[in-house]
């Protein structure tokens, strides 16, 4: 699969409503202070843990891995070019949190096995692991046909995952996060245009650029949609 570079490239993922309600929400599932040590796997441009890093002034940087370096990645942290298994294998600290958003999907289930089994043995005591994912029923994205249908196979195989990682994580809890994404049409169109979800890194020019007339007959200038991900959390 080509790489996903555009997710978070000045996006409503990474606007500062959506980060300000996202660190919001993570308020609630732990409590983070000067001392805590904080792990993204799969951070983008780690705009969650720089906002963090920013609020909370860790004395130990937080640390984002990704297999990509893009260019704008947040420079108050420590970015790791990883992938999960590999980072976690050597590394030997201890974190509060382990946050792997939205990145799940893009690993077989054997390897979602061994990175649960290796985040878990990093958490410090009462650490927190939370797994962000697209909600899978029902979701509100808005797609043409040949996306929509590439996004619901993509989380038919996500249900699958979801069930591997709640059997890893014992007496895991179950919650949601949503933020309401109001955007031009105009603007979401360029999110296309850029491929910004996994699903759309496959499809041909051709097929893209039908999709987009499609949007342009379909919406108005302005889109409004709740963007919902599930919540599992783990505790040590
Ligand atoms: C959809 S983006 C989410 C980025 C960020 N977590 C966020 O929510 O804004 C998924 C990210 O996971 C990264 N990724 C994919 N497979 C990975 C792996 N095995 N280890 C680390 N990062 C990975 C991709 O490069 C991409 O930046």
């Amino acid at each position: 699969m080509k790489k996903l570079k555009n997710w978070d490239n000045k996006t409503w993922l990474s606007s500062k409503s959506y980060i300000s309600q996202f660190n919001r929400f993570l308020k609630t599932k732990i409590n983070l202070n000067k001392n805590s040590k904080i792990l993204d796997i799969g951070c983008g441009r780690a705009n969650i843990i720089s906002s963090l890093q920013q609020k909370y002034k860790f004395k130990y940087k937080a640390i984002g891995i990704d297999i990509v370096k893009n260019k704008n990645i947040k420079k108050n942290i420590i970015f790791k070019k990883n992938n999960g298994i590999d980072f976690l294998r050597k590394d030997k600290k201890n974190y509060d949190l382990i946050l792997v958003k939205q990145t799940i999907h893009f690993l077989s289930p054997k390897k979602i096995n061994l990175l649960l089994k290796l985040a878990k043995s990093r958490l410090a005591t009462s650490g927190k692991l939370l797994i962000f994912s697209l909600k899978t029923k029902n979701n509100k994205i808005p797609c043409f046909k040949k996306m929509k249908n590439k996004l619901e196979s993509s989380l038919k195989r996500d249900e699958k995952l979801l069930k591997i990682i709640k059997k890893n994580l014992k007496n895991n809890k179950k919650s949601y996060f949503s933020f309401i994404v109001k955007i031009t049409l105009k603007k979401y169109i360029k999110m296309i245009e850029n491929r910004y979800m996994s699903c759309l890194l496959d499809v041909s020019n051709k097929d893209l650029f039908n999709g987009i007339n499609e949007l342009n007959s379909i919406y108005n200038d302005r889109i409004k949609f709740k963007d919902t991900l599930i919540c599992i959390e783990y505790k040590k």
